[in-house]
């Protein structure tokens, strides 16, 4: 009798799991259809004409387009599109279209609207919603002040030979940090990122770390005694004061004019 009871409700759990199971998965697939329209109006007619249609009228574009990461993503079916429509959308209609207002308003451009990107950098997304970030979901900046999306490199301008080159994504903003400084900080050859998060982050002016630990982990000196020495001092009686940067002593973290241990 009890056996009989509980097979039932065994049953109708597996059950009720299967059609939550499964309504969830339909959910999911009309989320992607929402994300794959990126916003934009494009006609729901328009079929995917692969690249090579796309070449005849932007050749150099294509071009480029060969040398970066992204060309090197293949869908999994052509419904989804390849190359240039994963992110541009289906692209029969722009192609059909005769003026150029209506080239226009037939194709997705996502350096107007970040869904396009989200739909493969969801985490990206996530990035951007935390408190500190740079205002793209504001529609005051978009992935492609930092990101070349067709060019060989993504981040640009792509030279990473120099500390200009690496960072020149981010000067063209923030030009008190470009310098040249008397006494630099060598950190920033490492590239803004080392000490950045430039989606967005939980901390203040998106650090990566909000305290010390963001300059130990290059700082951290073992010590013999109970110092707690960092470059050739102890720091003892000053990490406690605050955190580097903002505790009054190393206020100048790009790089100073008048102090070599970076002070204003
Ligand atoms: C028959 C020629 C032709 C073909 C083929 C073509 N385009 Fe275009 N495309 C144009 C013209 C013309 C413009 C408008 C340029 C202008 O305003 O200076 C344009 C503009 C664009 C824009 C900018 C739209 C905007 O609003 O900023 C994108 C993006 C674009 N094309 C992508 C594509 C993609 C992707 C393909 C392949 C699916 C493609 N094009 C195929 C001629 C073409
Ligand atoms: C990773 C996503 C992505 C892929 C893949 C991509 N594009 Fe783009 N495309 C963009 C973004 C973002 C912009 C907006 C650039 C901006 O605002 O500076 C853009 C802009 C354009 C434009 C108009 C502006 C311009 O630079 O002339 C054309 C035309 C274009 N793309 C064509 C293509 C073609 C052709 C391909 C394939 C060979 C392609 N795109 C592949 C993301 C992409
Ligand atoms: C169809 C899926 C897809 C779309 C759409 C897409 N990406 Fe990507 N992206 C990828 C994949 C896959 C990689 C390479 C694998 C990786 O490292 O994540 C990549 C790599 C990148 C990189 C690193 C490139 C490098 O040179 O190291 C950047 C930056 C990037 N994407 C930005 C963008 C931006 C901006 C957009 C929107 C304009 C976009 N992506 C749209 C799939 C996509
Ligand atoms: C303020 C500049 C900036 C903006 C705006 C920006 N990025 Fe980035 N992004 C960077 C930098 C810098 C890196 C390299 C980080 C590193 O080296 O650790 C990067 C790395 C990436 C990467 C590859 C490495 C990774 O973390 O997966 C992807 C993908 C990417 N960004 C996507 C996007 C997308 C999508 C957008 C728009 C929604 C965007 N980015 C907007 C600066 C930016
Ligand atoms: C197209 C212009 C632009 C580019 C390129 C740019 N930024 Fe910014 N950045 C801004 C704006 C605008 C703000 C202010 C955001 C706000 O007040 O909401 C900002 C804010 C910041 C802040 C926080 C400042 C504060 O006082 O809170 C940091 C840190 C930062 N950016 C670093 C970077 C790094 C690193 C790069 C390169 C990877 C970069 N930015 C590229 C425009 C830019
Ligand atoms: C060694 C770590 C480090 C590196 C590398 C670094 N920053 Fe910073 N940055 C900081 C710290 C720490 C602050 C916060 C200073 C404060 O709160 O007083 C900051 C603040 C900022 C601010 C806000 C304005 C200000 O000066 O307080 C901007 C903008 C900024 N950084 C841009 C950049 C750019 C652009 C680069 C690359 C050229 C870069 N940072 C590299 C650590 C770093
Ligand atoms: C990516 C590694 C790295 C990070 C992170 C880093 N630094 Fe540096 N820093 C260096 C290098 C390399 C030098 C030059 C060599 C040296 O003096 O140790 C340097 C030099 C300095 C100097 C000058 C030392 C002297 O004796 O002349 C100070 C001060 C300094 N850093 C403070 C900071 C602060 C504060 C932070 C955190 C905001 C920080 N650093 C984060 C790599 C880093």
């Amino acid at each position: 009798m009890k056996y009989w009871k509980a097979g039932i409700f065994i049953f109708c759990a597996a059950i009720t799991i299967f059609i939550s199971n499964f309504s969830a998965a339909g959910s999911d697939k009309a989320a992607g259809a929402d994300i794959s329209a990126a916003g934009q109006d494009i006609p729901s007619k328009s079929e995917f004409v692969g690249m090579d249609t796309c070449a005849m009228c932007h050749e150099k574009i294509a071009k480029d387009f060969k040398r970066s990461e992204h060309s090197r993503i293949v869908a999994v079916s052509k419904k989804e599109g390849q190359a240039c429509e994963a992110c541009h959308g289906p692209g029969s209609s722009h192609v059909d279209a005769e003026t150029k207002a209506q080239k226009h308003a037939t194709i997705i451009n996502p350096g107007k609207n970040p869904e396009a990107c989200y739909k493969c950098h969801l985490d990206k997304k996530g990035e951007f919603s935390l408190q500190y970030h740079h205002p793209v979901p504001e529609g005051k900046m978009s992935c492609t002040d930092c990101h070349d999306p067709h060019g060989e490199d993504g981040v640009k301008p792509g030279t990473l030979s120099s500390l200009y080159g690496k960072n020149e994504a981010c000067f063209k903003c923030h030009k008190d940090q470009r310098g040249p400084f008397v006494y630099e900080h060598e950190a920033l050859r490492e590239g803004c990122a080392i000490c950045h998060n430039a989606h967005g982050s939980i901390n203040q002016k998106m650090l990566i770390e909000r305290d010390a630990n963001l300059c130990l982990k290059c700082h951290f000196q073992a010590n013999f005694t109970s110092g707690g020495f960092i470059g050739d001092r102890s720091h003892t009686t000053s990490v406690p004061v605050g955190p580097c940067f903002s505790g009054g002593c190393h206020t100048a973290v790009h790089g100073s004019n008048y102090n070599d241990h970076l002070r204003l």
